[in-house]
């Protein structure tokens, strides 16, 4: 699904930019101008952007240890 229609960016495009970034050092606070520059790519209307973040906040949920956890 597309998710940033300005620059054609699927809900693949940003859970790989999230992949990416986050485990690389595992510091990476990731936002989506993260998710922008991980595609090469930058905002224009912004519309996207809390679409974008929704996304990277299911996803780092998702793939987090504590997902499963009882806590
Ligand atoms: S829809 Fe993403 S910048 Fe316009």
């Amino acid at each position: 699904m597309i998710v940033c229609h300005c620059n054609v960016l699927t809900c693949r495009h940003v859970r790989e930019a999230v992949d990416a970034a986050s485990g690389r050092d595992g510091l990476t606070l990731v936002t989506p101008g993260v998710v922008f520059k991980e595609n090469d790519k930058r905002p224009r209307c912004g519309y996207c952007m809390p679409h974008i973040h929704k996304l990277i906040e299911e996803h780092l949920t998702d793939n987090t240890v504590w997902n499963n956890s009882k806590l």
